[in-house]
């Protein structure tokens, strides 16, 4: 049994979730990293070990409930708690609503909110037990307002929002902090593996101003202990959830402008 903290982070073999992993490892946490590409997280197991930390891989597909279980089964019976839960695993889809086939969208629902409401199901009692615990769920700036071509994208971290705000409550009398995570456009592979789409894939590729996914793990390892309903990146991102409160009218002109903007330039590729 370990003495270190732990840390479990889903979807850890790219992107948010490596440089999260990483950044716990800085900190001296004992990581599990857990994603489908064994290989991977083998890599991202080397950086952690470089950077201080203890890894331990788990290959996980969070689709699957009694994989998630074993997950964290697992790291209790080897490092006996779990401090902090990263339910980061995700998949990205670009389509209009009303092309989006139906097995899509279950496929998306599997993975995104799926795939957090198992990680949640299977580290609550043990938090509880223990009397303390942080859960993040990876939601994104698109799950406080929709938007074109993410439609649903969008639904899949709405739903995590919803779930989160529910929990932080109901968590609240055992000592245990749930926080959503919600970052802006951040340079990972999710475009890479975006399904549908093609062109509207590689326009999202090309948006300037992308965070580095380190920005927004340093926000995920800054945020354990302490009481943050919720993580929003970026001034951009700040200002649209903002807006998007105040004036979904003013809200979906903006949209609106983005929208033609983006279907001019599919239309010029
Ligand atoms: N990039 C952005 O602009 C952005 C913005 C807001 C929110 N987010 C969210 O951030 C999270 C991480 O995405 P990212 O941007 O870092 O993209 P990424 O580099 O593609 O990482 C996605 C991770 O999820 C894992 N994953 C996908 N399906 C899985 C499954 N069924 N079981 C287990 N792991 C699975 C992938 O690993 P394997 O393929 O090895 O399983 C990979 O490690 C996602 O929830 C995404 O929606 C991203």
């Amino acid at each position: 049994m370990t003495q270190q903290r732990v840390a479990i982070v889903t979807g850890a073999s790219s992107g948010i979730g490596m440089e999260t992993a990483v950044a716990f490892a800085r900190r001296s946490y004992a990581v599990v990293l857990a994603a489908r590409r064994a290989d991977r997280l083998g890599q991202v197991a080397d950086r952690c070990r470089s950077a201080g930390g203890e890894p331990w891989v788990l290959p996980t597909d969070v689709t699957d409930r009694k994989q998630v279980q074993a997950l964290v089964d697992g790291t209790v019976h080897r490092l006996g708690r779990v401090d902090v839960m990263v339910n980061n695993a995700g998949i990205g889809l670009c389509a209009r609503v009303h092309e989006t086939a139906e097995a899509d969208l279950r496929r998306i629902f599997e993975t995104n909110f799926f795939g957090v409401f198992y990680g949640c199901l299977a580290v609550a009692p043990v938090m509880i037990r223990q009397r303390s615990g942080h859960i993040f769920n990876m939601s994104s700036i698109i799950g406080k307002r929709g938007t074109p071509f993410h439609g649903a994208y969008c639904a899949t971290k709405f739903a995590v929002v919803g779930l989160s705000d529910s929990m932080r409550v109901e968590m609240r009398a055992y000592g245990v902090r749930v926080t959503c995570v919600c970052p802006a456009l951040t340079a990972t592979e999710l475009f890479e593996h975006s399904r549908r789409d093609q062109a509207a894939r590689s326009s999202f590729r090309r948006f300037k101003g992308l965070m580095p996914a380190s920005a927004v793990a340093r926000g995920i390892v800054g945020a354990v202990g302490k009481n943050r309903p919720e993580i929003v990146f970026s001034t951009g991102g700040k200002l649209l959830a903002l807006v998007a409160a105040l004036s979904p009218r003013l809200t979906d002109a903006m949209m609106w402008l983005y929208y033609a903007n983006l279907t001019q330039r599919l239309k010029a590729d």
